[in-house]
């Protein structure tokens, strides 16, 4: 369905989630509009993965989720995936026994068999060190290459809003910048991007747009390019 211009691709509203008893995120309000980079930033233990979870269906919530139009409250993680949300977890998570190309054919399962070589092929193109070792079993890719096809397998869908989760974890500069670049790519291909990172000037310098959670609550909202957030970062991280 389309998106109204009016309305933001991804609408969070009141949204609380937790495990068990264990309440972690408590009312969160929160947009992200279509083709638009934003930073999720907080300091560990914040919530962010916890965030990202409760979006895709991974947890159960309450709050009010609108993505694309369509109420995704209560929707379970294949009915968000197909709604066009693809959740790239925390910590590259690749079979590591299959091949790169089975890794990224798995990752499209159910789509048609001639669009699903084609999407394949797509998010090779973003990475191409890995589309060098596209018959190599997933176990022999450094831990930067599998990143990277983590990366390309929530690719694979062509979703409309990709969430990744500190996608430069245990990645050396150069791989961090190759990640984040194939963020920007995105945007121009028109996919909106909530990139959660530890890495504050780089997701600065890339996102439109940044949120802080800290403590469970969203502390601050801003324009990526706005004088003096790293300072106010710093105040609602430990405020
Ligand atoms: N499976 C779980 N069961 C119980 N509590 C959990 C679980 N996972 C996370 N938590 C708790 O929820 C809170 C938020 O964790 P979360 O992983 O969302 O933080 P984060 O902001 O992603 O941190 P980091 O930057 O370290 O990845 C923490 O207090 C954490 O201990
Ligand atoms: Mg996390």
């Amino acid at each position: 369905m389309p998106t109204s211009a009016a309305e933001p691709l991804l609408e969070v509203r009141g949204l609380t989630a937790g495990y068990g008893k264990i309440g972690v995120l408590e009312g969160i309000d929160f947009r992200i509009d279509a083709g638009e980079i934003v930073a999720l930033l907080g300091p560990n233990g914040a919530g962010k993965s916890t965030l990202l979870k409760a979006i895709s269906g991974l947890l159960p919530r309450s709050g009010t989720i609108r993505f694309a139009g369509q109420d995704i409250s209560r929707a379970s993680p294949g009915d968000t995936v197909r709604a066009g949300l693809v959740h790239v977890v925390e910590g590259h998570r690749v079979f590591t026994q299959l091949n790169v190309i089975d890794n990224l054919m798995l990752a499209g399962y159910g789509l048609p068999r001639d669009r699903l070589s084609v999407q394949v092929e797509e998010a090779l193109s973003f990475f191409p060190e890995i589309a060098e070792k596209r018959n190599d079993r997933a176990v022999t890719l450094s831990g930067g290459q599998q990143q990277m096809l983590a990366v390309a397998q929530g690719l694979v869908r062509r979703p409309r809003l990709l969430m990744l989760d500190e996608p430069s974890a245990g990645l050396s500069p150069v791989l961090v910048d190759r990640v984040l670049a194939a963020a920007a790519r995105l945007r121009e291909s028109g996919t909106a991007v909530l990139l959660v990172e530890q890495l504050i000037e780089k997701a600065l310098k890339l996102a439109d747009r940044v949120y802080a959670l800290a403590r469970g609550s969203i502390v601050l909202e801003a324009r990526a390019d706005e004088a003096d957030l790293p300072n106010r970062l710093e105040r609602a991280y430990f405020g």
